[in-house]
């Protein structure tokens, strides 16, 4: 009697007793923000903080997958055994870090193949950075440097992001962020040091064209950053993008005289009012070009995505032939 009786209450009604709900349930979901707690993917969620942490996640997916590109293009030409080894260790690596964050989204009831169709139409967005040529060996070690660099950087606060599937994906791909971070500084010092003069000019010329566009990565200023304020709130970004910039500024100055190369910005220096180093404007026009599918390579990398994509539709039609006729052999042994 009970529940017939809520099925024929009008709609308007029913609307508003599940609002009065809803207002109940955000209620002890703004709390247990404020309290540092995690979020799990059974919990309940405002629809905004749901749709928020899938723009982002399948994001960070396609930028791990996209940046296989640039990389995957030096495998057959890496000058020795060992940096071809590593080199593939690293692209296999992101491979793998965008099957986390793949999986990390469906936990919130996006599917894989929404988030593909969503890539290969040129709707998504991935990092801007991808969007740059490789156009010598040292750019391999410069984009290990400073695009890893700058990826640490801003992924190590998401380890503690209140969305638990996405922040525990994170710790394991921060340990793999840090060791290309590493092998990046370390090709590019033993050019520097042990390198001849062409080598040399080499990493200067490669850290000049990627320097700027690291900066980018971070994303545009707080005050025009639409999304950070929500999203701090919410605890899903930790620090926000100008602080991870001069953060990472701040890093790189040091190691940059260390391996014996200029950063490109003759604003640089050292502000001892601010405890940090000043540096000069951000080109965000060309930012904004190049995340509006305007950059160097944006057509190109979308066009390798896609296919990739549709080479590899002989594989998903097997393997899910395959899971079927497992499935089908497990019940009829049932
Ligand atoms: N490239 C492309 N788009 C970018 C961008 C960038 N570098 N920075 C910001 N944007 C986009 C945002 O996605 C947003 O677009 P949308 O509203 O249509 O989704 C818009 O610009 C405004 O930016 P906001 O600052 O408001 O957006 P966010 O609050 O999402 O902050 C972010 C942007 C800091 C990149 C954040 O999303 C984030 O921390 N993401 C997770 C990390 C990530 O995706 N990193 C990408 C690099 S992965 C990588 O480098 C792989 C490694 O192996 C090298």
């Amino acid at each position: 009697m009970y529940t017939q009786a809520m099925d024929l209450a009008p709609k308007e009604e029913r609307k508003a007793v599940r609002s009065a709900e809803e207002a109940v349930l955000e209620e002890r979901f703004e709390a247990r923000i404020d309290a540092g707690d995690f979020i799990e993917a059974k919990d309940w969620m405002p629809e905004h903080y749901r749709k928020t942490l899938v723009r982002q996640i399948s994001q960070h997916a396609h930028s791990e997958i996209v940046g296989m590109l640039p990389e995957g293009n030096w495998i057959t030409r890496a000058p020795t055994l060992k940096r071809k080894a590593i080199l593939l260790a690293k692209v296999q690596d992101e491979g793998g870090h965008g099957l986390y964050l793949y999986v990390a989204a469906e936990t919130l009831g996006t599917t894989r193949d929404q988030m593909l169709a969503a890539l290969h139409s040129g709707k998504a967005k991935y990092s801007s950075i991808f969007n740059y040529p490789t156009l010598t060996w040292a750019d391999i070690g410069t984009i290990g440097w400073l695009v890893d660099g700058a990826a640490i950087m801003n992924q190590v606060p998401l380890t503690r992001c209140s969305y638990a599937p996405y922040a525990r994906a994170m710790v394991r791909i921060c340990r793999e962020e840090s060791f290309h971070q590493r092998q990046g500084y370390d090709s590019l010092l033993v050019m520097m040091k042990e390198g001849t003069d062409a080598q040399r000019e080499m990493v200067q010329d490669a850290v000049n064209r990627w320097w700027w566009p690291s900066l980018m990565m971070f994303g545009p200023p707080d005050a025009e950053s639409p999304n950070s304020a929500q999203s701090m709130r919410w605890g899903i970004k930790r620090i926000s993008n100008d602080t991870l910039r001069q953060k990472f500024i701040d890093a790189c100055v040091q190691q940059a005289q260390v391996l014996g190369v200029t950063l490109p910005d003759p604003d640089l220096k050292w502000n001892d009012a601010r405890g940090s180093y000043d540096f000069g404007p951000i080109d965000w026009a060309e930012f904004w070009r190049v995340v509006g599918g305007h950059g160097p390579c944006n057509r190109e990398r979308l066009a390798a995505r896609v296919k990739a994509w549709d080479d590899g539709a002989w594989v998903r039609d097997a393997a899910l032939a395959h899971a079927r006729k497992q499935e089908a052999k497990q019940q009829e042994a049932a």
